[in-house]
């Protein structure tokens, strides 16, 4: 087996490559506007009620609509996993990591077409797609090696005249409940985690990117995943997630999204309804308000550089994105000033456009939700780039910078996920990482220094999922950081990490007497 290697991302200098995300754009328009199904035991069924999935970038453009779940087609879709697991469970493991392997080959023949469907859907900018398709493809490549490496348990003790084992079984079905950020690599990582562990799945994605998750379904069936293993039902959060989340056969939820929906889902997931035989399991990946910290002995263009990199990235529609920066009194006002050169530079606006940066929010109660953080932010600091949005084609936010803010500011506190970051002053590297551990999360931070004590006494006393040294703190790869965050952010899960599978399987040890 080839050693897993994480996927490499597109060079669009390159013409040939530009050329070929042009032409994927359009083919992708070629097929925008289309209804789609649910999905149920290999059925397609078309719903009166839809979920219309539109562009960010131009309102206007309909991606497609896509038939809604009701509560009396997600119990039909239960019953079918319910009943498909039966045989799921029986299938080797090899045979359910050569689909994981089959059905990254395809993704990466049709790389750029869903790349271009991000943009489309999601408002990606061009490397922000072709990092969100790469990250799908790691996670099916990853996923399978891992799961080949546990098909034989994990070896443990026996005596003489005894034989034990211990081996992983699969838990049941999992309701995967899947974000529009990571719209493709999330989507599809938390299906197949759920899959080639042997679980069965209802998949819920997010409602404004149903389409590329539909387009995923086809490949895994493609890649030959039998019907019923994975049920399709994108439907309201509330009525069709709800149902499922407190469905007494539900096994485990596998969420990522919002820290309100999260803890929504843990406390009802919680609640052993009446027929339930078990504690149900929640893998919950929450939100984060993550911080670069800046030391005074550091490389400041870097420091500047990773800030708004961190930040305006996607419009800072990222779990891991520094939507806060704390910095050293002796190079403050250095770094905030370079920080507002930098951003005033950033283009925004159509992400087909592959000049531009960055491309819109997500939908209206985003930019609504941005601007609103704003305008807090220009009475808590000082505005020093940004400010501004324009929501009558796309919803789009300038890059903004609020500076001198109190670290316990509310738009230092609460999670915007927007492009705004906010800028504070600290007196010391000690009183820095105070304020960086301030918030109720712990996802993502970086330090930038060149003082290796300091990289230390941060390793040790910043505390978040994902630590970095000099770079941004954005950008995990499968593999290579596993991802995932303390407090707030969510069950301490490590995506893509070495340990991540076994939270979908539950350990079974058997002992013969020989
Ligand atoms: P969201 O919580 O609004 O929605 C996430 C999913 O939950 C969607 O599919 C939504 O339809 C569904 N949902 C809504 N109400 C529900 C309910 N009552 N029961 C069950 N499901 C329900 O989040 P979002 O806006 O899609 O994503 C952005 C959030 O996700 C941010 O907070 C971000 O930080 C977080 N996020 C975290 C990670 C991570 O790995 N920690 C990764 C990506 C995004
Ligand atoms: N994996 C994504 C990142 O690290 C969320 O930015």
């Amino acid at each position: 087996m080839i050693p897993y290697k994480h996927e490499p991302f597109t060079d669009f200098t390159v013409e040939e490559n530009k050329q070929a995300f042009l032409e994927a754009l359009k083919q992708v328009e070629g097929y925008l506007g289309q209804d789609y199904p649910l999905i149920i035991g290999g059925e397609r069924i078309m719903t009166e009620e839809k979920l219309v999935s539109t562009n960010p970038a131009n309102k206007e453009e309909v991606i497609g609509s896509v038939s809604k779940a009701s509560k009396d087609l997600a119990e039909k879709a239960m019953k079918v996993a319910d009943e498909t697991f039966n045989t799921w469970k029986k299938v080797k493991p090899e045979f359910r990591a050569d689909v994981l392997f089959k059905a990254a080959a395809i993704i990466r023949r049709r790389k750029h077409e869903f790349s271009a469907l991000l943009t489309k859907e999601a408002g990606k900018p061009w490397n922000e797609a072709d990092a969100d398709t790469a990250e799908a493809i790691d996670f099916l490549e990853f996923y399978a090696r891992k799961m080949l490496e546990l098909k034989n348990g994990i070896p443990v003790e026996s005596r003489p005249g005894e034989f034990n084992r211990f081996d992983y079984i699969p838990l049941g079905v999992g309701v995967i409940i899947s974000p529009w950020n990571f719209a493709f690599a999330i989507m599809a990582g938390t299906t197949v985690a759920a899959l080639v562990t042997g679980n069965t799945v209802l998949l819920k994605p997010a409602s404004t990117t149903p389409v590329v998750a539909y387009k995923f379904i086809e490949v895994l069936e493609e890649a030959g995943m039998p019907t019923g293993v994975v049920n399709y039902i994108p439907g309201s959060g509330a009525e069709v997630g709800d149902y499922l989340v407190d469905h007494p056969r539900t096994r485990f939820v596998s969420f990522t999204g919002s820290r309100e929906v999260g803890t929504r889902i843990y406390e009802r997931a919680a609640k052993v309804n009446e027929g339930q035989i078990w504690l149900k399991r929640v893998i919950a990946e929450m939100g984060g308000k993550d911080t670069i910290v800046v030391d005074n002995e550091a490389d400041l263009e870097l420091a500047a550089q990773s800030i708004v990199k961190s930040a305006f990235g996607f419009s800072g529609q990222k779990c891991s994105a520094c939507s806060r920066a704390i910095i050293h009194e002796d190079v403050y006002d250095q770094v905030v000033e370079r920080v507002g050169v930098l951003t005033k530079e950033l283009t925004y606006g159509d992400p087909t456009e592959l000049s531009n940066f960055t491309g819109p929010v997500i939908d209206q109660a985003s930019f609504d939700k941005v601007m609103s953080y704003i305008e807090i932010g220009k009475t808590e600091g000082r505005l020093i780039a940004g400010g501004t949005g324009d929501s009558s084609k796309g919803f789009f936010v300038a890059p903004t910078v609020i500076a001198d803010l109190d670290p316990k500011a509310r738009v230092m506190q609460e999670e915007i996920f927007g492009p705004v970051v906010g800028l504070s002053k600290a007196k010391s590297f000690t009183e820095a990482i105070e304020f960086a551990n301030n918030t109720d999360y712990g996802l993502t931070g970086a330090v930038i220094t060149n003082n290796r004590h300091h990289i230390e006494q941060a390793r040790e006393d910043f505390h978040v999922g994902n630590l970095y040294f000099n770079r941004n703190c954005t950008g995990a790869i499968v593999g290579y950081q596993p991802f995932g965050g303390f407090n707030m952010s969510g069950t301490d899960s490590k995506a893509g990490g070495p340990d991540y599978l076994q939270l979908h399987m539950q350990g079974k040890t058997t002992s013969e007497t020989l």
